[in-house]
């Protein structure tokens, strides 16, 4: 089922978020279906538990390809339970970011450009990664809303944010 995401402005998306304690129940398959299903109507990259309400540490993501970001490369899909994030190294990249919980709007977000992550799926299997690039910006993404960090949040240079079609003009036509 679609679900609404919250939008910026929302205290549910600022709230710390709770471990999920027991795996493969079907509250927690229906949660994460309703995820896919709103993620995917909206294009996103990747969907956080909060944003639609539910202050659980889950997190899905990953495509083939997304119209929302023509040049990323591919991520495999995802779902990420109680996920822990450490960074390899100390260099940090500069990319562009939009949230489905900010709709209409980019910004620049300095990241970790390595880092391994670790968690569970929805089984409760272990997931164990290390990852670059695109793929490790989405999970730092993700996984700030699990903390009630939004993008803007981590915006250093307010230079480089702004609405979408302003940013980018006559590029790709968003949903959001
Ligand atoms: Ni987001």
């Amino acid at each position: 089922m679609i679900r609404e995401v919250l939008r910026m402005g929302d205290a549910r998306l600022l709230r710390i978020s709770r471990p999920v304690e027991a795996f493969d129940t079907p509250e927690l398959r229906e949660l994460v279906s309703d995820m896919f299903d709103t993620m995917r109507s909206l294009n996103g990259a990747g969907l956080a538990a909060p944003q639609i309400g539910v202050d659980l540490r889950v997190v899905i993501f990953g495509f083939a390809s997304n119209p929302r970001y023509p040049n990323a490369e591919a991520v495999p899909e995802t779902i990420l339970i109680n996920p822990v994030i450490e960074p390899l190294d100390d260099d940090i990249e500069e990319g562009w970011e939009g949230c489905l919980s900010v709709p209409g709007f980019r910004g620049v977000v300095p990241r970790h450009k390595r880092l391994r992550y670790s968690g569970f799926d929805l089984q409760g299997q272990i997931i164990d990664r290390r990852v670059a690039d695109f793929h490790a910006r989405v999970v730092q993404h993700e996984c700030d809303h699990l903390d009630g960090i939004l993008y803007p949040m981590r915006v250093r240079d307010f230079s480089r944010f702004g609405f979408t079609d302003v940013l980018f003009p006559g590029q790709v036509v968003d949903d959001d």
